[in-house]
């Protein structure tokens, strides 16, 4: 079987993250092969640019920097660690992709989703996920969430105002209605454990067609 490459999405405080980690292990569990990643970062090279983007002394940095680090980082990611794996026929769960770029950059940053996705095609070069979850929280729930867990450490992009995060939202509501078939919208706004069970029913679905698909291929 070919791999299978999922993304989880979603604004600060969604839970996407912590999701992410126990659909991992239930996967696991049921006997797929599995490789758990996140942007920026991952791999050492791609570390190192997340830490000059996401530092909270770098507050001059220019928004096309910004934007051109975080293509710069996923290029990277992509080749040392999410193609290697895909071609092992593993099923790839990455937190953030291209369409946080899209949504943080291209959007809410005003860079304009389409420069932003010219950008990141020269990145990703047609590499777009077969399946993206979209975990859905109003900004003020997912930022109220970040505040109630003093554990959690607080980046450049955690500090921007609500406005900004907003807009991010927004530019998510923007992304489910252009891309339809790919991005599946998960209601964040639940228990953890109804959270969890949604993505594991849905991710398990997909599976399911996707091993049929390559059966009848
Ligand atoms: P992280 O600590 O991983 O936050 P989260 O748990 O919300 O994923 O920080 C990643 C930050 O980088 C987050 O604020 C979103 C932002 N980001 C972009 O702005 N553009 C991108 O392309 C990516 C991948 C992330």
């Amino acid at each position: 079987m070919e791999g299978y490459f999922i993304t989880f999405e979603g604004g600060e405080g969604s839970g996407k993250s912590s999701i992410l980690k126990s659909v991992e292990q239930k996967l696991v569990k049921s006997g797929y092969d599995v490789l758990a990643t996140r942007e920026p970062g991952g791999i050492e090279i791609a570390e190192k640019i997340r830490e000059i983007i996401l530092n909270p002394e770098h507050t001059a940095m220019d928004p096309r920097t910004e934007a051109l680090l975080y293509a710069a980082a996923r290029r990277q990611h992509l080749t040392e660690k999410v193609l290697p794996a895909l071609n092992e026929g593993k099923i790839v769960l990455c937190d953030r992709f291209v369409d946080s770029s899209l949504a943080y950059q291209g959007f809410a940053r005003e860079l304009g989703i389409d420069e932003v996705f010219t950008v990141n095609q020269f990145a990703i070069q047609d590499l777009m996920p077969d399946r993206t979850l979209f975990f859905d929280i109003k900004p003020n729930k997912g930022l109220a969430r970040i505040e109630a867990n003093n554990d959690r450490e607080r980046n450049r992009l955690d500090l921007e105002n609500i406005r900004f995060h907003e807009h991010v939202y927004e530019a998510y509501q923007l992304l489910v209605s252009k891309f339809p078939e790919r991005i599946h919208v998960i209601n964040a706004d639940q228990s953890f454990e109804e959270v969890e069970s949604d993505t594991v029913n849905h991710i398990v679905n997909d599976l399911k067609k996707h091993v049929k698909e390559g059966e009848n291929s």
